[in-house]
């Protein structure tokens, strides 16, 4: 007998509701057994009654952009679409905005399918949805954990309200490439601190309870290695070492997984000859094994048909199998999934239980969000309007940006502002621009949203401020809509600029990047100030040198002409919709900046890849270098413009006496490290306490020091603290030869400060 479609929705709700009548709804990481049990249970009975294309379905993505009057994709695939969204044989979509056409393609998978499954809705929630958080790499830049948890949670709760209930984030990528775009979409160069952020972010955005309306499932992205793109250049090769792999790359995926992440993607690029998205051993073997992740994997978008440009499959076909065999389980914009695995699974090249088992990982994450309970729940217009864009959402996203931003240099203390009596010179276009602080991931926020550093300013009424762009920076929108082209030759508004700036007391230049400079596919090969912008930072420079030069930019820039020059230079990314706010309340002092760089800053693009953590080769640096014979440049120095870890406040921070509890430890116990903090100055102030640690001799090379703890630590003005680090043998651990995490016997260098190239240091020995 041939059952109505809506028949069996009801018979599996109903089914479905008397299974879970005795439970409490699904959490995550904190399931208990008998409720993850029982999830289980739920999904077993559901692929029961699905048929083979229906568990393929679940394993097909497509994108969405829909007529708002009714389900109809406008792009060539439409037809398609529809098609296959009626017959069960999709599982997910992405790029679908607003409570009311989600509700539309919602209802469709729900009473037109067979079997009703509720559909996944993915979107790139990447720091924030509508109200935009600052670039994730600026956030890293607070190295507080619980602000960028916070920023996470608004995102969450804000996306969820529009109906969203999967976003693709957080990039969990290390780079050491600032030449590469996407290092502003991530936590910057260091595996710990990524580590600790990729948790945050992650609880963050799931919370503590999945089928609550404000979490959505996060998704650890691009597994792996797509940071170590050759040259910086976007979705270029990448050929890394195991060492390089296991000890820098993998740790915050690994993490991610702790954390309970529930989905992961794959990338774009080849990883050492595998294209990652067909890369087994990253995928079943380390992910779904090791880790035991019982989540799921979704390729990145076109990546499983883009293993043939990869020229490691010969067609569509051949590209489906080889990525479900290395455990894919969900295909992004391919097609090549819903179109092409029954015959692979007829022809024996593929197992219909590995099938079974990507269906059965999709499956659950939609019982752990509640949407068998309820797919509507993302769906409610009314909440949607009283939710986006809440008082409180611009509240957390703009004391986040405030703690983003890194102060460089401050000479002579021209930072502060005096806040009266003062003539004010603001240049730049960038400091009038309302666009540029929301990045190019913001694809929920409307251009001209942001506050503006001209409007930030303009709260401050007591100076006399004039404002002068100089010249332009981005010339508006290419064919491209989140591209824009850059001003290389206009000079024409300079002497406006000049003017202003004769006649002021202090001069505010807001340069760098705009927003859509970075991201995705804007990997630059140069790292100066984009088109003609150091012209006219010299040319301001020759008429008035009391310059505050404040950087807009989504990676660390080469500018040694303004380090050697300008006297204060504050790092304020790209921040976010309260960006002016947060700038102007640290310029004029409302707030104390205490945010460090988690990305070296170098002086000189050929320097890159540049980074802290960096092995001493035979032939390191020398303090007097006597010969040509060393590991250097002839027309650089070694050393970075800035360094990891970096960055001044208001207060003054001084270190001292560094002490051990004792020199010598062994397996289960542990030695605790101190130093002493005092705020010299009489302003209240936070700073970032470094531990870092080197192992001096083992089976392998290891790098000149790591990351390995951290503290914030808020001191009153001359107050002095005992800061205290609990070193074990785990914190020692790395990689070794017997390929696994240990802790080799031998000495360690010990050190903190307040940036990695400025520390205490001693030295203990760890006895097995
Ligand atoms: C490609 C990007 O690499 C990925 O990060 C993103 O989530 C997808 N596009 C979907 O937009």
């Amino acid at each position: 007998m041939k059952i109505k479609p809506i028949t069996y929705s009801i018979l599996i709700v109903s089914f479905l509701l008397f299974v879970g009548c005795n439970t409490t709804t699904n959490k995550t990481s904190s399931s208990t057994i008998k409720e993850s049990d029982l999830i289980d249970q739920k999904v077993d009975s559901i692929l029961k009654l699905m048929t083979l294309e229906e568990k393929i379905g679940q394993m097909n993505q497509y994108n969405g952009f829909w007529e708002i009057t009714g389900p109809a994709p406008k792009d060539g695939q439409a037809a398609k679409k529809y098609e296959d969204l009626k017959k069960g044989l999709v599982g997910s979509m992405l790029n679908v905005k607003g409570a009311k056409d989600v509700y539309t393609l919602q209802k469709i998978a729900v009473e037109e399918t067979r079997l009703g499954i509720p559909l996944l809705f993915g979107f790139d929630v990447i720091h924030g949805y509508k109200t935009i958080s600052p670039i994730p790499l600026a956030e890293a830049a607070s190295w507080d954990l619980d602000a960028i948890k916070n920023s996470a949670a608004i995102a969450a709760e804000e996306a969820a309200a529009v109906g969203i209930n999967w976003t693709f984030a957080p990039m969990v990528d290390i780079s050491r490439d600032a030449r590469w775009g996407r290092v502003m979409e991530g936590a910057g160069e260091d595996p710990f601190l990524g580590s600790k952020i990729a948790e945050a972010r992650i609880k963050g955005f799931q919370g503590e309870d999945l089928s609550s309306k404000k979490t959505v499932l996060a998704c650890a992205k691009h597994f792996a290695g797509y940071g170590f793109a050759e040259a910086g250049r976007d979705y270029n090769t990448v050929d890394v070492g195991e060492q390089t792999l296991q000890n820098i790359i993998l740790p915050p995926f690994k993490a991610s997984v702790d954390a309970g992440v529930r989905t992961f993607m794959n990338s774009f690029n080849d990883l050492n000859g595998i294209p990652a998205t067909g890369n087994k051993m990253l995928q079943r073997d380390i992910l779904k094994g090791d880790w035991n992740f019982n989540g799921f994997i979704v390729s990145d978008w076109g990546s499983i048909n883009e293993m043939i440009a990869h020229g490691y499959a010969k067609d569509s076909e051949n590209a489906a199998e080889i990525a479900v065999n290395a455990g894919s389980d969900m295909d992004m914009e391919s097609y090549a999934y819903v179109t092409y695995l029954k015959k692979l699974i007829d022809e024996g090249k593929v197992k219909e239980t590995d099938v079974d088992d990507a269906a059965r990982r999709i499956l659950r994450t939609k019982f752990e969000l509640g949407l068998f309970e309820n797919p509507y729940k993302y769906c409610d217009e009314a909440y949607e309007k009283a939710t986006v864009g809440k008082k409180e959402f611009h509240e957390g996203v703009l004391d986040i940006a405030k703690k983003s931003i890194v102060l460089l240099k401050n000479d002579d203390n021209l930072l502060p502002l005096q806040k009266s009596g003062k003539k004010i010179a603001l240049i730049g276009a960038l400091a009038n621009d309302k666009t540029s602080p929301l990045g190019s991931w913001r694809i929920g926020a409307d251009d001209e949203t942001a506050v503006s550093v001209l409007e930030g300013m303009n709260a401050y009424e007591g100076n006399q401020l004039t404002y002068a762009k100089g010249a332009d920076v981005a010339l508006g929108r290419t064919q491209f809509m989140w591209e824009t082209k850059i001003n290389e030759t206009d000079t024409s508004e300079f002497s406006k600029a000049i003017t202003i700036a004769k006649n002021a007391d202090v001069v505010v230049m807001v340069l760098g990047e705009h927003g859509l400079q970075t991201g995705e596919g804007r990997s630059r090969a140069d790292l100066g100030l984009p088109g003609v912008q150091q012209q006219l930072l010299e040319a301001i420079y020759k008429v008035n040198k009391n310059i505050v030069l404040v950087l807009n930019n989504g990676r660390p820039l080469a500018i040694p002409w303004a380090k050697d020059n300008v006297p204060a230079i504050v790092e304020a990314w790209h921040l976010g919709t309260q960006s002016g706010n947060a700038i102007a309340q640290v310029l004029y002092g409302d707030y104390n900046p205490s945010g460090k760089l988690p990305m070296t800053f170098p002086r000189n693009v050929g320097q890159v890849p540049l980074y802290y953590n960096y092995k001493n080769t035979g032939r390191p640096v020398l303090n007097e270098p006597e010969s040509v014979f060393w590991s250097h440049y002839i027309d650089e120095k070694n050393t970075p413009l800035y360094a990891f870890g970096y960055g001044l406040s208001y207060s003054k921070f001084e270190y001292s006496n560094l002490t051990l509890s004792k020199k010598t430890f062994q397996h289960g116990e542990k030695i605790t490290v101190s130093i002493t903090l005092k705020n010299n100055s009489n302003t209240k102030g936070k700073e970032v306490v470094q531990l870092y640690i080197r192992d001096l001799v083992a089976s392998y090379t290891r790098p000149v020091k790591e990351l390995k703890d951290f503290k914030m630590i808020e001191l009153n003005p001359q107050e002095t603290k005992r800061i205290s680090f609990e070193i074990n043998e785990e914190l020692l651990s790395f990689y070794t030869k017997n390929k696994k995490w240990e802790t080799e016997p031998g000495a360690f260098k010990i050190f903190i400060g307040g940036s990695s190239d400025n520390t205490l240091e001693d030295q203990i020995q760890f006895l097995k």
